[in-house]
C-alpha cells in the first residue's frame, strides 16, 4: 500500500519538515518511516540496535532523497528518552510517532516482574515523556502530529496478556484525552489500534498468531487517519475483530479475549 500524491502533500503541508519515528527498526515503525520517507519527510529514526538502524537508513536513502538521523537508545531508561530529545534539538520536528513497544503473554503469576515493569516503562513511561516534551514544542509552534501505538487489546481486559493490554489501555486513554485537549492548539493526536500484525512483536511476546496483517496493510491507514480521527483501527482484520466485539458488554469481551489469547498462548501451558 502507498500513500496517494494528494495524501503525501497533505501530510507534508500539515506536519513537515521532520518526523521522529521511535521503534523504526522493525515492523509497524519501519513501515511508517518508509511511508514518511516516500512522502519526503526528513527522519529521525530510533531503535535499540544501531546496526539495524544503519540498514534501515540505507534502505530509505536508496529510495528517497531525504536527511536521516539515527538514534540508538533503550527507552526503558530515562537516558534513552533524553537521547531522543537531544538529537531533536534545533531540528524542525512536526511529527512524532511512538511505535517502540513490546508485549508479554502467559500466566501472570509465572511472569517476570522485572520484564513486566520494563514493558510498562517502554510502552507507557517513555511514551508519556516523549509525548509531553513534543506536545509542548508542537503547541508553541502551533502545529504538529502525534501518533501513539495503542492496540485492539486496549479496549478490554485480556487474560494471559493482562499487563500488556493494560499498557495499551493507558496509551489509548491518553491519546483520546490529548486529541481533544491539543486540537485547539493545532496539534493532532491519533491512537492507532491494530489487531495482530506480522512483525518482531509475536516472537518477543511469545504469542502464536494464526491470522495477522502485514505492516504494509496498517501503515497507510494510520497516516491517512492522522488529523481526521482520534482512533484508527487499521486494516480489515482489525475492523472485523473490534467490531465483532463492540456490541458485547465489557465482561463478555473479556471472556472472548480469554479464549482468543488462551489460544495464542496455549503452547506456554503444555
Ligand atoms: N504486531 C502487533 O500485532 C501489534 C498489534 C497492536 C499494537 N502493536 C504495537 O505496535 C508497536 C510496534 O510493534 P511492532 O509490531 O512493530 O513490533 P516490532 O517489530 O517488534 O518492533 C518494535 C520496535 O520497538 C523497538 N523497541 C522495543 N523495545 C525497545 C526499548 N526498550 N527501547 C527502544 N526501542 C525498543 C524495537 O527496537 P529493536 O529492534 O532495536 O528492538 C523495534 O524497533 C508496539 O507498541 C506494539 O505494542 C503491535
Amino acid at each position: 500500500m502507498k500513500l496517494s500524491t494528494k495524501e503525501k502533500s497533505r501530510l507534508k503541508e500539515k506536519y513537515g519538515e521532520w518526523a521522529i519515528v521511535t521503534g523504526a527498526s522493525s515492523g509497524i515503525g519501519l513501515e511508517l518511516a518508509t511511508q514518511l520517507a516516500d512522502a519526503g519527510f526528513n527522519l529521525i529514526i530510533h531503535g535499540r540496535n544501531l546496526e539495524k538502524l544503519k540498514e534501515v537508513e540505507m534502505q530509505l536513502s536508496a529510495n528517497s532523497n531525504i536527511a536521516i538521523k539515527l538514534v540508538a537508545a533503550d527507552v526503558s531508561e530515562q537516558e534513552g528518552v533524553e537521547k531522543i530529545i537531544q538529537i531533536s534539538q534545533g531540528v524542525n520536528i512536526g511529527l512524532l510517532i511512538v511505535s517502540a513497544g513490546y508485549g508479554t503473554s502467559g500466566n501472570f503469576i509465572e511472569s517476570s516482574l522485572h520484564t513486566e515493569i520494563n514493558m510498562l516503562k517502554v510502552n507507557c513511561e517513555a511514551l508519556l515523556s516523549l509525548t509531553h516534551f513534543f506536545s509542548q514544542q508542537f503547541v508553541s509552534q502551533k502545529r504538529g502530529g502525534i501518533v501513539l501505538m495503542s492496540s485492539m487489546v486496549a479496549f478490554q481486559g485480556v487474560p494471559y496478556s493482562a499487563n500488556y493490554a493494560a499498557t495499551k489501555a493507558y496509551v489509548q486513554t491518553l491519546a483520546e484525552g490529548l486529541a481533544i485537549e491539543l486540537k485547539p492548539f493545532g496539534v493532532d493526536v491519533l491512537a492507532a489500534a491494530p489487531g495482530p500484525v506480522k512483525s518482531g512483536f509475536s516472537q518477543r511476546a511469545n504469542m502464536q498468531m494464526s491470522m495477522s496483517l502485514k505492516p504494509s496493510e496498517v501503515g497507510v491507514p494510520i497516516l491517512k487517519a492522522l488529523g481526521r480521527k482520534t482512533t484508527v483501527l487499521p486494516g480489515l482484520l482489525t475492523k472485523i475483530l473490534v467490531y465483532s466485539l463492540r456490541t458485547l458488554p465489557r465482561w463478555a469481551k473479556v471472556k472472548v479475549m480469554e479464549k482468543v489469547m488462551g489460544g495464542m498462548t496455549a503452547h506456554q501451558r503444555q
